[in-house]
């Protein structure tokens, strides 16, 4: 799998999966603009990449920031081959309202939850269609997650705005497979990721989580990555509208846990 000539626009690079992305694509050829609201760890990257990629310093929460984002990539690079809409986290404001069951939903997450989770997908994906006709085709990858197609306890925002990115990347997929562009999304499962590690200080829910997957451990976000690069690539040329998902077996499964059942 070869990106030689190809640009990536990819979110959310500054960490995780987003970082995992950006790593793999320049690693087989390809050149990378890599946005992020953190800036330090855009720096990190920044000089990992060195000549294949550049940074772009965004927080998607806030408008124009992402025509400014895209605009900062084109005027580098010229084209985008990929878009991986993959940003989102709670800011350190936002975490107090982080776990709520429906009634308690809190006004400020839910809006924050759409507007980086989806709105800013939408906009991205509405300005990158036309930069792809005029290239003759493009990909464009989503990172939703399991968690948009079941329910969990407390995250009602996220949970669904994953499900609305499931299904703008299916409306996507078929409006414009004839003109050669794909769009396809990642729903991760458990993965070992900043973003992830946060849910970890809920008494029990490490050991309740492992126990219920299983492969029996946490993914990698290299092993997203993996999966988001094979999408992006030409191998996935008949491959759109698909929501992949990758969760060592979790929702595989019926409702008692596999490793449970095994002893
Ligand atoms: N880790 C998991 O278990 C898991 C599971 C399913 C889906 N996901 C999804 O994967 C994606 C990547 O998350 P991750 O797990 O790699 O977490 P992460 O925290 O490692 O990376 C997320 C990145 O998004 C950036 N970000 C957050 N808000 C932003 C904003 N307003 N503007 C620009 N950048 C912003 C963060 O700075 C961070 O670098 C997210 O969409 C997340 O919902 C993660």
């Amino acid at each position: 799998m070869r990106f030689d000539g190809k640009v990536l626009l990819v979110t959310g690079a500054g960490s995780g999966i987003g970082r995992a992305m950006a790593v793999g694509f320049a690693a087989r050829g390809g050149l990378v603009a890599a946005a992020d609201v953190n800036g330090g760890n855009l720096a990190t990257l920044a000089s990992e990449l060195g000549a294949a990629g550049m940074v772009i310093e965004a927080d998607l929460s806030l408008p124009g920031s992402v025509a400014a984002m895209m605009d900062a990539a084109m005027g580098r690079f010229g084209r985008i081959d990929v878009l991986h809409n993959n940003a989102f986290g709670l800011p350190a404001t936002l975490q107090r309202g982080r776990l709520a069951k429906v009634a308690d939903i809190v006004d400020e997450v839910w809006d924050y939850n759409l507007q980086v989770g989806l709105t800013a997908v939408m906009q991205a994906t509405r300005r990158v269609i036309p930069i792809m006709l005029a290239q003759g085709g493009g990909a464009i990858v989503n990172t939703a997650s399991i968690s948009g197609q079941f329910g969990d306890f407390g995250i009602g925002a996220y949970n669904a705005m994953k499900a609305a990115v499931i299904n703008f990347t299916k409306t996507t997929a078929i409006e414009y497979a004839s003109d050669n562009i794909r769009c396809n999304c990642i729903c991760p499962g458990m993965i070992d990721t900043a973003l992830f590690r946060k849910s970890m200080d809920i008494p029990g829910f490490t050991d309740a989580a492992l126990a219920a997957v299983p492969a029996g451990r946490l993914g990698r976000p290299e092993e997203m990555a993996n999966v988001a690069l094979f999408l992006a690539s030409d191998l996935a040329s008949y491959v759109t509208g698909a929501a992949v998902v990758a969760d060592g077996g979790l929702t595989a499964q019926t409702g008692v846990p596999t490793r449970f059942r095994n002893g």
